[in-house]
């Protein structure tokens, strides 16, 4: 998977994309990410890429030819998803991950300043993502979770993908708790059904575990 990254602070990615399961991801080919720097792409003589919003609004605006240039140069090489990360997307979900994580390329672009001019959203983007109420100063940081998202879920990436079809979100429930040695700890024991060997009892338990906390924290899954 091709994932192409527009951002006014690319730097922002070094150690990101050097680090764990990301960095085992792009070692193995499995995804690919080219950072691109947005101010690369301004006509302005200054390089600028933002001034200030028509309506005397408060707060500076991400103009449109740097952005549009940057998407275009990107389009041209192959079509694929345009993603803007907003707080006023839909917000992000495992079910959005395992969508994207199937394409062959993504485009994600990262937002900055009071917001990106509009004509970008309407005329270049073909999606919004949010991560969730709040707001941030960046794209970036959002554009990082996605990158990790779908990264697992590429073939090959994790030692064991079985580990992942146990996590929250993959069926529509949460995961179950873990535990590793020792067997007692701080006078907490293990659950004795973990230590039994019989893999159907201890499977029984995993699930009878996610149910209760699916039922328990986010009833709306089941
Ligand atoms: C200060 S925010 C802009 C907030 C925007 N004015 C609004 O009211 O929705 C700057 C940039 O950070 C990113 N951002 C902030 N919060 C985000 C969130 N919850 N999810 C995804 N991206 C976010 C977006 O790319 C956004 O363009």
């Amino acid at each position: 998977m091709k994932i192409d990254v527009l951002s006014l602070f690319p730097e922002a990615f070094t150690s990101f994309l050097a680090t764990s399961m990301v960095a085992r991801a792009i070692s193995k080919s499995a995804i690919e990410v080219e950072l691109d720097d947005i101010r690369n792409y301004s006509r302005d003589k200054h390089r600028q890429t933002d001034d200030y919003p028509y309506g005397g609004f408060a707060g500076m605006v991400a103009t449109p030819q740097p952005l549009w240039d940057a998407i275009k140069a990107r389009l041209r090489q192959s079509p694929a998803p345009v993603i803007y990360f907003t707080p006023q997307g839909r917000k992000l979900n495992q079910k959005i991950l395992l969508d994207y994580a199937r394409e062959p390329r993504v485009i994600l672009i990262c937002g900055h300043y009071k917001e990106i001019d509009q004509r970008i959203r309407r005329l270049a983007v073909s999606d919004e993502i949010s991560l969730g109420d709040f707001v941030l100063s960046g794209g970036e940081l959002a554009a990082q979770v996605f990158i990790d998202g779908v990264a697992r879920l590429q073939d090959g990436v994790l030692s064991d993908i079985d580990s992942a079809k146990s996590d929250s979100f993959y069926h529509r429930q949460l995961g179950f708790p873990c535990y590793t040695r020792p067997e007692s700890f701080l006078e907490q024991r293990v659950p004795e059904v973990l230590l039994s060997g019989n893999h159907a009892l201890i499977q029984a338990w995993a699930d009878a575990q996610a149910h209760f906390l699916t039922q328990t924290r986010r009833p709306d899954l089941l």
